[in-house]
């Protein structure tokens, strides 16, 4: 059932292809608009949206993160994005024209759930973006969007991720073509972007032998620091996420416009430090920027891994290891630069003898508090 693969983990990252494909198919139609039938919001209501609140936990909640640059940048909507667990202990400020969108692979993570349960109180509606058919979470929202990654059963979730960050791309979409919002060139080339990127996932597993001996060569580390600004910030959140769950050792992520702030004082000689680059292409001021970053870091000894487009010539000098990924536009790149991730941190785990598919103190679906 592991289809040859020693863990579930692999296969799951080895589906991630299929499951990106599977979640766009039949959602875009030849013209380039979309059509999303399971949701059950009508456009005037959706035209009526003026704040979208994003809830979910662990993972799901990195794609939370990420789908607000796409939202606020392809609608014009403003968007929160909030865990589960503090959005329903708090008094959130929803109404009618709030649209909240509840994350969950499982569909059935007690915290996410309850945080819809009090948005539909407050007369919000809600949109789940969910994996499990069935599952409590789509039941109870005013509409659904499945993500097709198929069942996920390792406990790190990898394909369900990246299918979770396609559904908010097209919701994201969706909002701005029903809207009206600058559904133009720029959005139809976004979704012609999104067809082909099935394959550049494909390509970036292709290359990832590398990545896995970096990663042997690392087990014996105690810390690894994950850096990245404007989306590769929650790219770096949830590749010290995917380390900590799986290798059990400290990792931390943090924008790396906050590094002078505070965690410049962690860096000392050769601690690993992995930095998500962002396109130098289109906003080149977020490249420049990360840029110097890795400088300052390297100059203080830190070891640097460093991801990044291909044909961005730039970080060579400053590069201790260099994994490349495939030219994406700049909002869509989280689906390229988590799987080298994922696969840097099953594999350290793998070197330390741990558990992959069932970590430690780790359960799949958290169906309690
Ligand atoms: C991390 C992981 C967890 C889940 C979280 C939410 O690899 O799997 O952080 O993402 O427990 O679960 P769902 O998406 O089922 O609500």
């Amino acid at each position: 059932e592991k289809g040859g693969y020693d863990y579930f983990m692999l296969k799951e990252i080895a589906e991630q292809p299929k499951a990106v494909a599977d979640t766009l198919l039949g959602r875009i139609d030849a013209s380039g608009s979309l059509t999303l039938d399971e949701v059950r919001i009508s456009a005037s209501e959706l035209r009526e949206v003026d704040k979208v609140v994003i809830v979910a936990c662990g993972t799901a909640f990195h794609a939370g993160l990420i789908a607000k640059y796409a939202i606020e940048h392809w609608t014009r909507i403003p968007c929160e994005v909030e865990l589960a667990s503090e959005f329903r202990y708090r008094d959130p400020i929803l109404d009618g024209r709030s649209l909240v969108i509840a994350i969950s692979q499982s569909g059935e993570t007690m915290d996410t759930l309850m945080a819809l349960r009090h948005a539909r109180e407050q007369g919000s509606k809600v949109l789940a973006i969910c994996n499990t058919n069935g599952s409590t979470i789509p039941r109870e929202s005013d509409a659904v969007l499945y993500t097709h990654a198929g069942p996920e059963v390792a406990v790190a979730s990898t394909k369900a991720f990246l299918t979770q960050l396609v559904a908010c791309y097209l919701v994201a979409l969706y909002l701005g073509q029903v809207r009206g919002t600058k559904w133009g060139d720029e959005i139809q080339a976004v979704v012609r972007d999104l067809a082909e990127i099935s394959g550049e996932v494909e390509r970036v597993l292709e290359t990832m032998e590398p990545v896995r001996e970096l990663a042997r060569s690392l087990a014996g580390k105690n810390t690894v620091l994950f850096l990245g600004r404007h989306v590769g910030y929650p790219v770096a959140l949830e590749g010290a996420l995917k380390l900590k769950e799986l290798a059990y050792m400290h990792a931390e992520g943090f924008a790396a416009g906050e590094l002078k702030h505070g965690p410049i004082a962690l860096i000392e000689a050769d601690l690993p430090v992995v930095v998500v680059v962002p396109s130098p292409r289109g906003r080149s001021v977020l490249h420049d920027k990360i840029v110097s970053n890795i400088q300052e870091i390297r100059a203080r000894g830190a070891r640097t891994i460093v991801i990044a487009e291909e044909g961005d010539e730039a970080v060579v000098p400053y590069a201790d290891h260099l994994i490349r990924i495939p030219a994406t536009p700049t909002l869509l790149q989280p689906l390229v630069a988590t799987v080298p991730l994922q696969v840097f941190a099953c594999e350290l785990a793998t070197a330390r003898g741990n558990e992959v598919d069932q970590p430690r103190n780790l359960a799949k679906s958290v169906t309690v508090e």
